[in-house]
Protein backbone atom coordinates (compact mmCIF):
# COMPACT_ATOMS: atom_id res chain seq x y z
CA UNK A 1 0.00 0.00 0.00
CA UNK A 2 2.96 2.30 0.85
CA UNK A 3 4.38 2.19 -2.26
CA UNK A 4 1.32 2.71 -4.35
CA UNK A 5 0.48 5.92 -1.90
CA UNK A 6 4.09 6.77 -2.79
CA UNK A 7 3.73 6.85 -6.92
CA UNK A 8 0.52 8.93 -6.60
CA UNK A 9 2.00 11.42 -4.41
CA UNK A 10 5.18 11.43 -6.80
CA UNK A 11 2.67 11.71 -9.88
CA UNK A 12 0.66 14.71 -8.26
CA UNK A 13 3.97 16.52 -7.70
CA UNK A 14 4.82 15.16 -11.19
CA UNK A 15 1.84 16.69 -12.77
CA UNK A 16 2.06 19.70 -10.54
CA UNK A 17 5.73 20.46 -12.02
CA UNK A 18 4.60 19.62 -15.54
CA UNK A 19 1.78 22.31 -15.54
CA UNK A 20 4.24 24.88 -14.05
CA UNK A 21 6.37 24.32 -16.74
CA UNK A 22 3.60 24.52 -19.10
CA UNK A 23 2.19 27.89 -17.51
CA UNK A 24 5.90 29.69 -17.84
CA UNK A 25 5.54 32.72 -20.01
CA UNK A 26 8.87 32.29 -23.13
CA UNK A 27 9.33 36.21 -23.74
CA UNK A 28 9.46 39.53 -21.58
CA UNK A 29 6.25 40.45 -23.15
CA UNK A 30 4.55 37.44 -21.96
CA UNK A 31 5.69 37.31 -18.54
CA UNK A 32 3.63 39.62 -16.86
CA UNK A 33 4.50 42.52 -14.01
CA UNK A 34 7.92 43.10 -12.64
CA UNK A 35 7.94 46.17 -15.32
CA UNK A 36 10.93 48.12 -13.37
CA UNK A 37 13.10 44.80 -14.01
CA UNK A 38 12.00 43.58 -17.13
CA UNK A 39 12.65 47.32 -18.11
CA UNK A 40 16.47 47.56 -17.15
CA UNK A 41 16.72 43.75 -17.94
CA UNK A 42 15.41 44.18 -22.15
CA UNK A 43 18.30 47.22 -22.06
CA UNK A 44 20.80 44.50 -21.04
CA UNK A 45 19.47 41.78 -23.22
CA UNK A 46 19.83 43.75 -26.34
CA UNK A 47 23.04 45.88 -25.82
CA UNK A 48 24.39 42.10 -25.39
CA UNK A 49 22.83 40.84 -28.44
CA UNK A 50 23.90 43.96 -30.12
CA UNK A 51 27.53 43.36 -29.06
CA UNK A 52 27.52 40.16 -29.57
CA UNK A 53 28.73 39.30 -25.96
CA UNK A 54 27.51 37.26 -22.91
CA UNK A 55 25.03 39.30 -20.89
CA UNK A 56 26.39 40.46 -17.42
CA UNK A 57 26.04 38.13 -14.09
CA UNK A 58 22.29 37.99 -12.94
CA UNK A 59 21.51 37.76 -9.32
CA UNK A 60 17.63 37.18 -8.62
CA UNK A 61 16.26 37.73 -5.57
CA UNK A 62 12.47 37.72 -4.15
CA UNK A 63 10.18 34.66 -2.11
CA UNK A 64 9.16 31.81 -3.35
CA UNK A 65 6.84 31.53 -6.27
CA UNK A 66 6.87 35.36 -7.56
CA UNK A 67 8.18 34.04 -10.90
CA UNK A 68 12.59 34.01 -11.16
CA UNK A 69 12.94 30.44 -12.63
CA UNK A 70 10.38 31.46 -14.66
CA UNK A 71 12.71 35.02 -15.41
CA UNK A 72 15.54 32.73 -16.21
CA UNK A 73 14.35 30.64 -18.75
CA UNK A 74 12.91 34.08 -20.24
CA UNK A 75 16.30 35.79 -20.20
CA UNK A 76 18.05 32.48 -21.85
CA UNK A 77 15.18 32.69 -24.59
CA UNK A 78 15.07 36.51 -25.41
CA UNK A 79 19.33 36.10 -25.85
CA UNK A 80 18.64 32.99 -28.10
CA UNK A 81 20.81 30.80 -25.38
CA UNK A 82 20.96 27.64 -24.23
CA UNK A 83 20.15 27.20 -20.46
CA UNK A 84 21.53 24.63 -18.45
CA UNK A 85 20.34 24.30 -14.64
CA UNK A 86 21.14 23.36 -11.38
CA UNK A 87 20.70 24.50 -7.81
CA UNK A 88 23.19 25.18 -4.63
CA UNK A 89 22.00 21.94 -2.81
CA UNK A 90 22.72 19.85 -6.18
CA UNK A 91 26.39 20.99 -6.22
CA UNK A 92 28.19 19.42 -3.21
CA UNK A 93 31.65 19.47 -4.35
CA UNK A 94 34.23 22.16 -6.29
CA UNK A 95 34.32 18.97 -8.81
CA UNK A 96 30.43 18.69 -9.22
CA UNK A 97 30.68 22.74 -10.80
CA UNK A 98 33.61 22.10 -12.58
CA UNK A 99 32.45 19.43 -14.83
CA UNK A 100 29.29 21.68 -15.36
CA UNK A 101 31.62 24.85 -15.83
CA UNK A 102 33.88 23.27 -18.53
CA UNK A 103 30.89 21.65 -20.28
CA UNK A 104 29.95 25.46 -21.22
CA UNK A 105 29.51 27.09 -24.50
CA UNK A 106 29.92 30.28 -25.16
CA UNK A 107 26.83 32.60 -24.62
CA UNK A 108 25.70 29.96 -22.28
CA UNK A 109 23.58 30.40 -19.28
CA UNK A 110 24.11 28.78 -16.23
CA UNK A 111 21.15 29.37 -13.47
CA UNK A 112 21.97 28.10 -9.83
CA UNK A 113 18.69 28.08 -8.11
CA UNK A 114 18.99 28.18 -4.06
CA UNK A 115 22.25 29.52 -4.79
CA UNK A 116 22.38 30.96 -1.25
CA UNK A 117 22.56 27.06 -0.49
CA UNK A 118 26.23 26.84 -2.10
CA UNK A 119 29.08 24.89 0.04
CA UNK A 120 32.01 27.55 0.56
CA UNK A 121 34.47 25.67 -1.39
CA UNK A 122 32.52 25.92 -4.36
CA UNK A 123 31.35 28.88 -4.22
CA UNK A 124 35.08 29.66 -4.39
CA UNK A 125 35.43 28.04 -7.83
CA UNK A 126 32.62 30.25 -8.22
CA UNK A 127 34.60 33.62 -8.14
CA UNK A 128 37.53 33.17 -10.58
CA UNK A 129 34.97 31.77 -13.04
CA UNK A 130 32.47 34.40 -12.77
CA UNK A 131 35.53 37.47 -12.82
CA UNK A 132 37.64 36.08 -16.01
CA UNK A 133 36.16 33.06 -17.07
CA UNK A 134 38.75 30.92 -15.57
CA UNK A 135 38.39 27.50 -13.58
CA UNK A 136 41.06 27.11 -10.94
CA UNK A 137 41.34 22.93 -10.25
CA UNK A 138 43.70 22.10 -7.79
CA UNK A 139 45.36 17.96 -9.23
CA UNK A 140 47.20 16.32 -6.94
CA UNK A 141 47.15 15.61 -3.36
CA UNK A 142 49.13 16.96 -0.90
CA UNK A 143 53.09 18.37 -1.67
CA UNK A 144 52.44 17.50 -5.22
CA UNK A 145 48.61 19.12 -5.26
CA UNK A 146 49.30 22.67 -7.96
CA UNK A 147 46.50 24.97 -9.10
CA UNK A 148 45.66 24.11 -12.69
CA UNK A 149 43.66 27.22 -14.38
CA UNK A 150 41.36 26.55 -17.38
CA UNK A 151 39.88 29.13 -19.53
CA UNK A 152 36.03 28.82 -19.67
CA UNK A 153 34.24 30.28 -22.65
CA UNK A 154 32.20 33.81 -21.61
CA UNK A 155 28.89 32.82 -19.96
CA UNK A 156 25.95 34.31 -17.99
CA UNK A 157 25.03 32.96 -14.34
CA UNK A 158 21.82 33.86 -13.36
CA UNK A 159 21.29 32.90 -9.49
CA UNK A 160 18.29 33.06 -7.70
CA UNK A 161 17.51 33.05 -3.83
CA UNK A 162 15.12 33.85 -1.86
CA UNK A 163 17.42 34.69 0.97
CA UNK A 164 19.43 37.71 -0.06
CA UNK A 165 20.80 38.32 3.36
CA UNK A 166 22.44 34.95 3.55
CA UNK A 167 24.57 35.68 0.28
CA UNK A 168 28.19 36.20 0.93
CA UNK A 169 29.65 39.73 -0.15
CA UNK A 170 32.29 38.31 -2.68
CA UNK A 171 29.53 36.51 -4.31
CA UNK A 172 27.08 39.24 -3.94
CA UNK A 173 29.80 41.75 -5.49
CA UNK A 174 29.77 39.49 -8.80
CA UNK A 175 27.10 40.16 -10.10
CA UNK A 176 26.53 43.12 -12.69
CA UNK A 177 22.92 43.08 -12.35
CA UNK A 178 20.60 42.58 -9.28
CA UNK A 179 16.70 42.07 -9.85
CA UNK A 180 14.57 42.23 -6.56
CA UNK A 181 11.52 40.74 -7.20
CA UNK A 182 7.72 42.57 -6.36
CA UNK A 183 4.54 41.44 -4.77
CA UNK A 184 1.86 40.78 -7.96
CA UNK A 185 -0.27 43.38 -7.71
CA UNK A 186 -4.17 42.49 -7.87
CA UNK A 187 -4.65 43.38 -11.18
CA UNK A 188 -1.48 41.83 -12.48
CA UNK A 189 -2.90 38.68 -11.14
CA UNK A 190 -5.60 39.05 -12.64
CA UNK A 191 -4.53 39.01 -16.25
CA UNK A 192 -1.75 35.78 -14.86
CA UNK A 193 -5.21 34.16 -13.83
CA UNK A 194 -6.77 34.72 -17.54
CA UNK A 195 -3.71 33.70 -18.80
CA UNK A 196 -3.30 30.60 -17.00
CA UNK A 197 -6.92 29.95 -17.80
CA UNK A 198 -6.17 30.62 -21.50
CA UNK A 199 -3.37 28.08 -21.48
CA UNK A 200 -5.42 25.28 -20.37
CA UNK A 201 -8.56 26.21 -22.63
CA UNK A 202 -10.65 26.06 -19.65
CA UNK A 203 -12.35 29.95 -19.29
CA UNK A 204 -12.49 32.05 -16.11
CA UNK A 205 -14.96 35.48 -16.26
CA UNK A 206 -12.80 38.47 -14.62
CA UNK A 207 -14.63 38.58 -11.91
CA UNK A 208 -13.66 35.12 -10.70
CA UNK A 209 -10.41 35.83 -11.65
CA UNK A 210 -10.75 38.75 -9.32
CA UNK A 211 -11.66 36.62 -6.44
CA UNK A 212 -8.54 34.17 -7.10
CA UNK A 213 -6.21 36.70 -7.39
CA UNK A 214 -7.74 38.30 -3.72
CA UNK A 215 -6.61 35.42 -2.29
CA UNK A 216 -3.17 35.14 -3.87
CA UNK A 217 -0.97 36.78 -1.58
CA UNK A 218 0.79 38.42 -4.18
CA UNK A 219 1.93 35.43 -5.54
CA UNK A 220 1.84 34.07 -9.14
CA UNK A 221 1.84 30.65 -8.16
CA UNK A 222 -0.64 30.48 -5.50
CA UNK A 223 -2.80 32.16 -7.74
CA UNK A 224 -2.06 29.40 -10.35
CA UNK A 225 -2.35 26.53 -7.44
CA UNK A 226 -6.02 28.15 -6.46
CA UNK A 227 -6.73 28.39 -10.27
CA UNK A 228 -6.24 24.66 -10.81
CA UNK A 229 -8.22 23.57 -7.70
CA UNK A 230 -11.43 26.24 -8.47
CA UNK A 231 -11.22 24.59 -12.04
CA UNK A 232 -11.19 21.02 -10.11
CA UNK A 233 -14.30 21.88 -8.44
CA UNK A 234 -16.37 23.31 -11.31
CA UNK A 235 -15.09 20.43 -13.30
CA UNK A 236 -16.63 18.11 -11.05
CA UNK A 237 -19.81 20.36 -11.46
CA UNK A 238 -19.82 19.46 -14.96
CA UNK A 239 -19.49 23.14 -15.67
CA UNK A 240 -17.21 24.03 -19.04
CA UNK A 241 -16.47 27.70 -17.73
CA UNK A 242 -15.44 29.28 -14.17
CA UNK A 243 -18.03 31.95 -12.76
CA UNK A 244 -18.09 33.47 -9.34
CA UNK A 245 -20.65 31.62 -7.36
CA UNK A 246 -18.64 28.65 -8.18
CA UNK A 247 -15.21 30.13 -7.55
CA UNK A 248 -16.54 31.37 -4.35
CA UNK A 249 -17.99 27.88 -3.28
CA UNK A 250 -14.90 26.35 -3.99
CA UNK A 251 -12.93 28.90 -2.16
CA UNK A 252 -14.63 27.58 0.93
CA UNK A 253 -14.79 24.22 0.40
CA UNK A 254 -10.85 24.67 0.13
CA UNK A 255 -10.35 26.68 3.46
CA UNK A 256 -9.55 29.79 2.25
CA UNK A 257 -10.66 33.33 3.11
CA UNK A 258 -10.81 36.54 1.76
CA UNK A 259 -7.30 37.64 3.08
CA UNK A 260 -5.80 33.94 1.39
CA UNK A 261 -5.81 32.61 4.66
CA UNK A 262 -5.87 28.47 5.12
CA UNK A 263 -6.38 26.58 8.14
CA UNK A 264 -3.14 26.77 8.84
CA UNK A 265 -2.85 30.26 9.05
CA UNK A 266 -6.19 30.85 11.34
CA UNK A 267 -4.96 28.31 13.62
CA UNK A 268 -1.68 30.33 14.44
CA UNK A 269 -3.72 33.37 15.00
CA UNK A 270 -7.27 31.41 17.28
CA UNK A 271 -3.88 30.11 19.29
CA UNK A 272 -2.21 33.11 19.79
CA UNK A 273 -5.69 35.10 21.02
CA UNK A 274 -7.24 32.30 22.92
CA UNK A 275 -4.22 30.46 24.29
CA UNK A 276 -1.98 33.21 25.20
CA UNK A 277 -4.75 35.85 24.99
CA UNK A 278 -3.24 38.45 23.04
CA UNK A 279 0.22 38.95 25.15
CA UNK A 280 3.13 39.03 23.26
CA UNK A 281 4.44 35.39 22.66
CA UNK A 282 7.67 34.18 20.88
CA UNK A 283 8.34 31.51 18.06
CA UNK A 284 8.75 28.80 19.71
CA UNK A 285 5.96 28.76 22.06
CA UNK A 286 3.62 29.50 19.07
CA UNK A 287 5.70 26.42 16.93
CA UNK A 288 4.74 24.33 19.67
CA UNK A 289 1.31 24.98 20.29
CA UNK A 290 0.48 24.39 16.62
CA UNK A 291 2.78 21.17 16.00
CA UNK A 292 4.98 23.04 13.40
CA UNK A 293 8.39 23.70 13.61
CA UNK A 294 9.55 27.09 14.44
CA UNK A 295 11.26 27.31 10.94
CA UNK A 296 7.82 26.52 9.23
CA UNK A 297 6.49 29.31 11.38
CA UNK A 298 8.82 31.77 10.18
CA UNK A 299 9.75 30.92 7.13
CA UNK A 300 6.46 30.14 5.67
CA UNK A 301 3.09 31.48 7.89
CA UNK A 302 4.49 34.44 9.22
CA UNK A 303 6.13 36.67 6.48
CA UNK A 304 2.44 36.69 4.94
CA UNK A 305 0.77 37.17 8.32
CA UNK A 306 2.88 40.22 8.76
CA UNK A 307 2.75 41.53 5.56
CA UNK A 308 -1.02 41.44 5.42
CA UNK A 309 -1.21 43.36 8.71
CA UNK A 310 -2.29 40.41 11.21
CA UNK A 311 0.94 40.18 13.23
CA UNK A 312 3.41 42.45 14.48
CA UNK A 313 6.87 41.28 15.66
CA UNK A 314 7.85 43.60 18.05
CA UNK A 315 10.77 43.36 20.89
CA UNK A 316 8.59 40.81 23.41
CA UNK A 317 7.63 38.39 20.70
CA UNK A 318 4.58 38.21 18.16
CA UNK A 319 1.36 40.10 18.56
CA UNK A 320 -1.57 39.66 17.00
CA UNK A 321 -3.51 42.99 15.74
CA UNK A 322 -6.34 44.65 16.10
CA UNK A 323 -7.10 43.58 12.33
CA UNK A 324 -6.53 40.00 13.30
CA UNK A 325 -8.60 40.13 15.75
CA UNK A 326 -11.84 41.58 13.88
CA UNK A 327 -10.87 39.37 11.04
CA UNK A 328 -11.07 35.86 13.12
CA UNK A 329 -14.28 37.26 15.03
CA UNK A 330 -12.81 38.37 18.55
CA UNK A 331 -13.55 41.41 20.56
CA UNK A 332 -10.54 42.46 22.11
CA UNK A 333 -10.65 42.87 25.89
CA UNK A 334 -9.82 46.47 27.03
CA UNK A 335 -6.01 46.63 27.98
N1 LIG B 1 5.36 37.18 -14.36
C1 LIG B 1 4.69 36.05 -14.54
N2 LIG B 1 3.77 35.95 -15.50
C2 LIG B 1 3.06 34.80 -15.65
N3 LIG B 1 3.23 33.70 -14.89
C3 LIG B 1 4.15 33.74 -13.93
C4 LIG B 1 4.92 34.92 -13.71
N4 LIG B 1 5.77 34.68 -12.70
C5 LIG B 1 5.53 33.43 -12.29
N5 LIG B 1 4.57 32.86 -13.03
C6 LIG B 1 4.04 31.50 -12.82
O1 LIG B 1 4.16 31.19 -11.44
C7 LIG B 1 4.73 29.92 -11.23
C8 LIG B 1 5.89 30.02 -10.27
O2 LIG B 1 6.97 30.73 -10.85
P1 LIG B 1 8.50 30.29 -10.63
O3 LIG B 1 8.62 28.83 -10.51
O4 LIG B 1 9.30 30.95 -11.71
O5 LIG B 1 8.80 30.99 -9.24
P2 LIG B 1 10.18 31.04 -8.41
O6 LIG B 1 10.35 32.48 -8.00
O7 LIG B 1 11.26 30.42 -9.19
O8 LIG B 1 9.84 30.18 -7.13
P3 LIG B 1 10.86 29.39 -6.13
O9 LIG B 1 11.51 30.45 -5.27
O10 LIG B 1 9.96 28.52 -5.34
O11 LIG B 1 11.83 28.65 -7.00
C9 LIG B 1 5.12 29.40 -12.61
O12 LIG B 1 4.25 28.35 -12.96
C10 LIG B 1 4.90 30.53 -13.58
O13 LIG B 1 4.21 30.08 -14.70
MG1 LIG C 1 12.33 28.65 -8.83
Amino acid sequence: MASVGGSVVRDLEASAEDAELSLRPLSLDEYIGQSQAKASLKIYIDAARARGESMDHVLLYGPPGLGKTTLAHVIANELGASIRTTSGPALARPGDLASILSGLNGGDILFIDEIHRLPKPVEEVLYSAMEDYTLSVVVGRDEQARTVEVALPPFTLIGATTQAGSLSQPLRDRFGITVTMKFYTLDELVKIVMRTARVFAYPIDTQAALDIATRARGTPRIANRIYRRVRDYACVLGRSSIDESVTLKALDVLGIDNLGLDESDRRILTVMIERFNGRPVGVNAIAAAVGEEPENIVDIYEPYLIRAGLIDRTPRGRVCTDLAYSHLGYRREEK
